[in-house]
C-alpha cells in the first residue's frame, strides 16, 4: 500500500503541490457554481477529530465531504481524548481501519504530527497551536482572486504569530510572495521557524520579514491581515495580550496608510474593537466572508487530492 499524503504543516509539501491544490480550488470552486461537481469521494468517511471549537472549518469540511459524495464522522475530545483515554498512536492507528482521511484539530502541534506518523490513511491539520494550513491555502486563493497581481502583492499581517501567521509565512515564501509580519517585540517567531521560512526565500524569490514598526509594514500594503490577540489556549495571558498588541489593530487610520485599493483580510472569528475595528471589517475594502468561502473551495481541492482514487498527494 502507498504511503498516505498528509498535511501537517506546508513546510512538508513542494511548492508545486501547494500551486497544484490552489488550481483545484479554483477549478472546483468554478464546477460548484455550475453544479457540475462530481461525486469524487463515494463511500469514503473523513473524520473530523477536533479536540477545539470551531465552526468554519468543521463546516466546511463537511459540505466538502458531502458535496463531493462521501461522509464525515465528528469526534469531540469527549469523544476520543487522545493522549489520555489511549495513546495517540493508538486512536491513529485503529481511526485508520475504518475511514479514509482525518482531519484534526488539536491543542497541541505534536497530536496531529503523532496521528500523521501512525495513521495509515491521510493526516490533514486542521488547526494546531502552530500551523493552520488549510487557512493558509483559502487564503492565498483570496489574494489570487482579489488583486490583480497577487505575485507582486505586498502582504502585511499585522498581529500575533500564531498558527495563522506562521502557515501563512510559510505559503507565502514557499511560492515565491512577499510578506511583512508587524507584531509587538517578543511576539515575533521563534528563531528557528524564521530561519526556516526565511532559507526557502532564495529559492522562490519570495521574502518574509518581522518589524515591530507598523510604519515600515503598511505603506503600500495590497493586503492588511489580521487575526485575534489571544488564540485558543492562551486565554490565560489574555490581558497581558491585549496590553502588548494595543497599538497593532487594523483601523481605519492604520488602512489609509495602505495601497488605496488594499483589500482586509481576517481568519475570523474577529474581536470587534481589539484586533481591527468594526468600521474596517464592515467597510469596502473587507474581503472575509469572501475568504472564509475559500476554505471551503480549499478543502474540497485537498479532500480530493489526498483521499480521492489518483490520490497521489
Ligand atoms: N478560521 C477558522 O479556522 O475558523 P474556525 O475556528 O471557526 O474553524
Ligand atoms: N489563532 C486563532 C485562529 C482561529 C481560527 C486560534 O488559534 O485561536
Amino acid at each position: 500500500m502507498n504511503e498516505p499524503t498528509h498535511l501537517v504543516t506546508l513546510l512538508d509539501w513542494e511548492p508545486d503541490r501547494i500551486r497544484r491544490a490552489l488550481r483545484l480550488a479554483a477549478e472546483l470552486k468554478a464546477l460548484a457554481r455550475a453544479g457540475r461537481l462530481l461525486p469524487t469521494l463515494q463511500r469514503k468517511t473523513l473524520a473530523l477529530l477536533f479536540e477545539k471549537a470551531s465552526m468554519r472549518t468543521r463546516v466546511s469540511f463537511e459540505v466538502a465531504m458531502t458535496q463531493l459524495g462521501g461522509s464525515v464522522t465528528y469526534l469531540s475530545r469527549a469523544d476520543v481524548d487522545l493522549g489520555v483515554r489511549e495513546p495517540v498512536k493508538d486512536g491513529a492507528r485503529a481511526l485508520s481501519r475504518y475511514v479514509d482521511g482525518i482531519a484534526a484539530r488539536v491543542r497541541s502541534h505534536d497530536t496531529v504530527r503523532e496521528l500523521a506518523r501512525f495513521a495509515t490513511v491521510p493526516v490533514i491539520n486542521a488547526l494546531s497551536d502552530l500551523a493552520h494550513p488549510c487557512q493558509a491555502l483559502g487564503d492565498i486563493l483570496t489574494v489570487q482572486e482579489h488583486l490583480e497581481e497577487p505575485d507582486e502583492a505586498r502582504i502585511v499581517f499585522i498581529g500575533d504569530a500564531n498558527n495563522v501567521s506562521r502557515s501563512l509565512a510559510v505559503i507565502c515564501a514557499k511560492l515565491g510572495l512577499d510578506l511583512t509580519v508587524a507584531c509587538p517585540p517578543g511576539y515575533s517567531f521563534d528563531d528557528e521557524f524564521l530561519r526556516r521560512v526565511e532559507a526557502l526565500c532564495p529559492s522562490t524569490g519570495g521574502a518574509v520579514r518581522v518589524t515591530s514598526s507598523l510604519d515600515e509594514a503598511v505603506g503600500g500594503a495590497h493586503a492588511l491581515y489580521t487575526d485575534v490577540w489571544v488564540s485558543m489556549g492562551q486565554e490565560e495571558e489574555a490581558e497581558e495580550r491585549r496590553r502588548a498588541f494595543a497599538e497593532f489593530q487594523v483601523n481605519a487610520e492604520l488602512l489609509s496608510r495602505a495601497a488605496e485599493d488594499a483589500i482586509v483580510m481576517h481568519c475570523l472569528p474577529a474581536h470587534r474593537g481589539e484586533e481591527i475595528t468594526d468600521e474596517v471589517i464592515e467597510g469596502p475594502h473587507s474581503v472575509v466572508f469572501d475568504q472564509a468561502e475559500n476554505r471551503l473551495h480549499a478543502e474540497r481541492a485537498l479532500l480530493q487530492m489526498l483521499l480521492g482514487a489518483d490520490a497521489s498527494g
